[in-house]
């Protein structure tokens, strides 16, 4: 088991660079199965989920191998049976249904794991393929996909702007027969990057990042060499740590347009922001605590965003006067608050709902990250602390972040990871 130890209260300073963005990354692996040719995607981050995504494409019979900073996928003939380890292992094997069904005709996928965020139904997925004629057999632990023919296009309205459902119908929609209009889409970057990726190897795509997406199918994809989009919500973690532990830090090689919610909370919160075109500084005075008294409502881009939700509440902990937070998207959003509430804070986690009392002291005390986010928000909530914080269960913060505890001590922090 992975342990992560954090001595807080130590200022932040330097620049740091966001890696690709995961939510880019994983959905354009499971693309490149559409592809008649080899692709090229520039310098993914090393995260389990990624190494993940690699075993599942070897699963199924395409190669995709690390060529030192980047990951080469060559088309290969490919089973459409996706192991259930593999597919439990990560939400995102849910990727695979469309690209597996196009190019395997059928698709075979024990239900997807990933983060305990509440319940993640697939059900905008397979509705979406089954107006482009797929037949699904939907049972309790898996789903089997099948087509007779070519998917066919189809106008079909999402019954909520689901990320993952819009990224799996535009990859069928790409390659089905004809026209696909996608409404209600969502509008994500992660979205418009898939679709950058999908251009890139001859799709026709229109309105990307848009509620309404116009797909022209086209026969075949080539491949291409494709370079994802900075990620976001590293550069949001990065940002709250410096609110949390005081400093400055420039991050570079960005999209500040991509979490502008995130930015303009800071500011409110009473943290310095600079914006530049590709880079945002963030500085604190530890000395002035920070403002509290916020509702946040998490929603769908460009609303405040689910992931960065924890993160925004690690710095209300100990911000003056009362906060909420509200996740419209994840009914269990907020499992960090047990480690927030050990470490001081005076938190009720009510679901969707957080509420924070604010004022809190915190102090360094051995806590657990539940998931991804929780547990990058525990490591920010560590970094403003009093003393040591352990975090039990690291492991989940590397299915998001190559390197957080080595990122966080070459901006200045005491932070270390080992295994135990
Ligand atoms: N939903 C349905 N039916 C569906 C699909 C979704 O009811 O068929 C519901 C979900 O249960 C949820 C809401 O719609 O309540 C939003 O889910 P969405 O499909 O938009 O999320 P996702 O595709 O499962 C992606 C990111 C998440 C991020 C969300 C929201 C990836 C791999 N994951 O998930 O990222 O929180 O969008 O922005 O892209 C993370 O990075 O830590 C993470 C969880």
């Amino acid at each position: 088991m992975e342990k992560i130890e954090i001595r807080g209260k130590r200022g932040l300073k330097g620049s740091i660079t966001p890696a690709a963005a995961k939510n880019s990354v994983l959905p354009i692996l499971a693309a490149t199965l559409l592809c008649e040719g080899p692709c090229t995607i520039r310098r993914p981050p090393r995260l389990a989920d990624v190494d993940t995504s690699l075993a599942l494409l070897a699963a199924v019979g395409a190669g995709a191998a690390w060529q030192g900073l980047d990951i080469i996928t060559r088309p290969a003939p490919v089973v459409g049976r996706v192991p259930p380890a593999l597919a439990g292992a990560m939400r995102s094997s849910v990727f695979y249904l469309a690209p597996l069904l196009h190019r395997a005709g059928a698709v075979y996928l024990p239900l997807p794991g990933g983060c305990r965020l509440g319940p993640r139904p697939v059900d905008i997925h397979i509705d979406g393929l089954l107006a482009m004629g797929a037949r699904a057999e939907v049972g309790r632990d898996a789903i089997t996909l099948r087509r007779a023919g070519r998917l066919r296009g189809a106008d079909f309205t999402l019954r909520l702007p689901s990320v993952g459902a819009t990224e799996t119908l535009l990859m069928a929609a790409a390659v089905a027969e004809g026209t696909t209009v996608l409404r209600g889409a969502a509008c994500e970057p992660e979205v418009e990057d898939l679709a950058g990726f999908l251009q890139a190897c001859g799709a026709q795509i229109t309105g990307a990042g848009t509620p309404v997406v116009v797909v022209q199918g086209r026969a075949a994809l080539t491949g291409c060499t494709y370079t994802p989009l900075p990620d976001r919500i590293a550069a949001c973690t990065y940002a709250a740590a410096v609110a949390a532990a005081g400093g400055r830090v420039k991050i570079t090689g960005c999209r500040p347009a991509h979490f502008a919610t995130f930015a303009g909370f800071l500011q409110r919160i009473g943290c310095g922001v600079e914006r530049g075109r590709t880079s945002l500084t963030v500085a604190r005075d530890p000395t002035r605590p920070l403002r509290g008294g916020q509702q946040l409502f998490a929603a769908a881009y460009p609303g405040f965003a689910t992931d960065a939700a924890p993160l925004a509440a690690a710095l209300l902990l100990g911000a003056v006067g009362e906060s909420t937070l509200y996740d419209g998207l994840f009914q269990n959003r907020f499992a960090c608050a047990r480690g927030f509430a050990a470490m001081g804070a005076k938190v009720q986690d009510e679901g969707r709902l957080l509420k924070i009392a604010g004022g809190a002291v915190l102090r360094g005390a051995a806590v657990t990250a539940p998931d991804l986010r929780g547990g990058a928000a525990l490591m920010v909530a560590a970094l403003g602390a009093e003393g040591v914080t352990e975090i039990a269960d690291a492991g989940h913060i590397r299915r998001g972040y190559a390197h957080l505890a080595a990122d966080f001590r070459a901006l200045g922090a005491d932070c270390r990871q080992s295994c135990v």
